[in-house]
């Protein structure tokens, strides 16, 4: 009696989905361990992979027992390197041979986490090397979930340090539509979870900012001392913007945490970003 209670409980979640196993590549990562621990709080088996965990997308080492048995892998991996031709060559390999692993799995559902204008920013070596990413996953023969997501809350010291000579930071006065990594959690969570959408969705944060006014404020926040200053030609990772080249279209799905809200958050003194 009590093995057959197990076994329904362990098939049926308190939402009345199917419990699955879910590998999640990058899955130590800030948002692959903030997905992770969604995913089991709503009962699946979510396993991550990672050269922490012994799982190499690279050389795809580890790549076939973390992959067994599993009905969807999300791919929220990132490159170590920035640097245009590491970067190319993490983000191509990588999705070959997980697209590779994750057929011979049987895997269902392949979701992977990118960035809202990906597609209209080709100078930048990062967001070139993402949209390869997308192009492998859309060619790939497997049911696909791609999510584009804005500038993280936690990315700001990075987008920062990117964009600083010495003691000034250089940005162009564009808008930027920021999002906490919980609400981008939240939202692969919930799309790993669901129906492969065979297509893109796109998720940004609830307000608007100013790029130089959000790194100002977020900069006092940590009592940086670095001056933040209006520059239309900066570049952001290599590339010129517009003035809506990082907002979503209309449509996109809201994350609910706001910016200040964020800043009150202990995690900002802490994190590595
Ligand atoms: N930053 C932003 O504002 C932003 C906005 C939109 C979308 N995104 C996307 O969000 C994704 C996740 O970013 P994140 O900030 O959460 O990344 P992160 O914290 O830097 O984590 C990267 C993860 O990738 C893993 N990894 C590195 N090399 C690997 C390899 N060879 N094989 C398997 N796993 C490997 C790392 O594993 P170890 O810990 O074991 O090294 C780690 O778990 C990225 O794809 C990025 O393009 C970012």
């Amino acid at each position: 009696m009590r093995g057959s209670t197990t076994t329904t409980l362990n098939l049926i979640n308190m939402e009345g989905t199917s419990i699955m196993k879910l590998t999640i590549i990058g899955g130590t990562g800030l948002i692959g361990s903030k997905v992770v621990t969604r995913l089991r709080e709503h009962g699946h088996e979510a396993v991550p992979a990672s050269p922490d965990t012994g799982v190499n997308t690279l050389t795809g080492q580890g790549l076939a027992d973390a992959l067994q048995g599993a009905s969807v892998v999300v791919d929220v991996s990132n490159s170590p390197s920035f640097e245009e031709t590491a970067v190319m060559e993490f983000f191509t390999t990588s999705t070959r041979n997980l697209l590779e692993y994750a057929t011979a799995a049987s895997v269902k559902h392949y979701v992977a986490l990118s960035v809202v204008g990906t597609e209209r920013i080709p100078d930048s070596p990062y967001l070139r090397a993402k949209n390869a990413q997308e192009s492998l996953i859309k060619g790939g023969g497997m049911p696909f979930s791609i999510v584009h997501a804005t500038q993280f809350f936690e990315f700001v010291k990075r987008i920062a340090d990117e964009a600083s000579d010495g003691t000034t930071v250089r940005l162009p006065p564009v808008l930027i539509q920021p999002m906490a990594a919980d609400d981008v959690a939240n939202a692969v969570a919930r799309i790993a979870a669901g129906a492969p959408l065979n297509g893109m969705v796109e998720v940004a944060g609830p307000q608007q900012f100013r790029f130089d006014a959000l790194i100002r404020r977020g900069l006092g926040a940590r009592n940086d001392p670095r001056e933040v200053v209006v520059d239309p030609h900066a570049r952001y990772f290599g590339a010129e913007l517009e003035e809506r080249s990082l907002i979503p279209a209309d449509g996109a799905r809201l994350g609910e945490i706001r910016f200040e809200e964020w800043l009150g958050q202990p995690v900002l003194h802490s994190g590595s970003h």
